[in-house]
């Protein structure tokens, strides 16, 4: 009922080798949804290769006096399906609130894009056991009656160039899925996505995305090594069928 989706969020780094290649695991997939978030250098590439993409950060005026920022109409009208808004990385490295984050899944909307935001808690606040309370303030001010996508990731499961942090069993993840479910509108529930991000990998992909409340990831480091991501894509697909 909800399609899977499997996106492959290259954060500040180069595309990978023959990621524009036809065939390659970041184009266009016939079951699941394929969704690659390059740096804007790599983005019109992507768009031009057929990959469905989008920025991993947009600003929310259309043009104007902010330099150094691109905006989310300029990444709608090069092509881009997706955006993502409110990684951990801006609300921490830019400082970046949730009614920011909100005011840009609404701009994304009104421009034609497809948001996703991420939400998820510090290792600090689920040791102070606020896990509940942060994912509820996140959540507050975003439009969850329209069709947004959500990404839960726990910022203590994301690898930051660490292969061996330790992801979210699927357990753990599955109860804040069904409790970030909970939280949305009723009629919202049963179409909504939300991914799990945070390590996600070859050996753990299938056992996180079979849980009920899992339609997905949101790959970091994994979506960097192709064979990786095609791994990851081919476990959500052979979950559909
Ligand atoms: P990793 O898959 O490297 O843990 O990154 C997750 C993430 O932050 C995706 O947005």
């Amino acid at each position: 009922m909800r399609k899977y989706l499997i996106a492959g969020n290259w954060k500040m780094n180069s595309a990978p080798g023959g990621a524009f290649d036809p065939g390659s695991p970041y184009q266009a997939h016939a079951d699941i949804d394929v969704v690659v978030f390059p740096t804007y250098l790599d983005l019109e590439r992507c768009i031009k290769a057929k990959i469905i993409s989008g920025p991993q950060f947009g600003h929310i005026e259309e043009h104007g006096a902010h330099t150094g920022d691109i905006s989310l109409k300029m990444c709608k009208d090069l092509g881009s399906i997706y955006c993502l808004c409110g990684h951990s990385d801006r609300r921490g490295e830019h400082s970046e609130t949730s009614e920011e984050v909100a005011a840009q899944v609404t701009a994304a909307l009104e421009y034609g894009l497809h948001p996703i935001v991420c939400i998820g808690e510090t290792l600090e606040q689920k040791q102070a056991g606020k896990t509940e309370e942060v994912l509820k303030e996140m959540m507050a001010p975003l439009p969850l009656e329209s069709d947004i996508t959500i990404a839960y990731e726990p910022v203590w499961a994301i690898s930051r160039g660490d292969p061996d942090t330790p992801a979210a069993t699927p357990d753990d993840a599955q109860n804040m899925h069904a409790l970030i479910r909970s939280l949305l509108p009723k009629d919202r529930r049963s179409v909504t996505r939300i991914l799990y991000g945070g390590s996600m990998k070859p050996d753990n992909a299938e056992a996180l995305l079979s849980q009920p409340d899992i339609d997905g990831g949101l790959v970091g480091g994994a979506s960097l090594k192709p064979e990786a991501f095609q791994e990851i894509v081919d476990a959500a697909s052979k979950l559909t069928k």
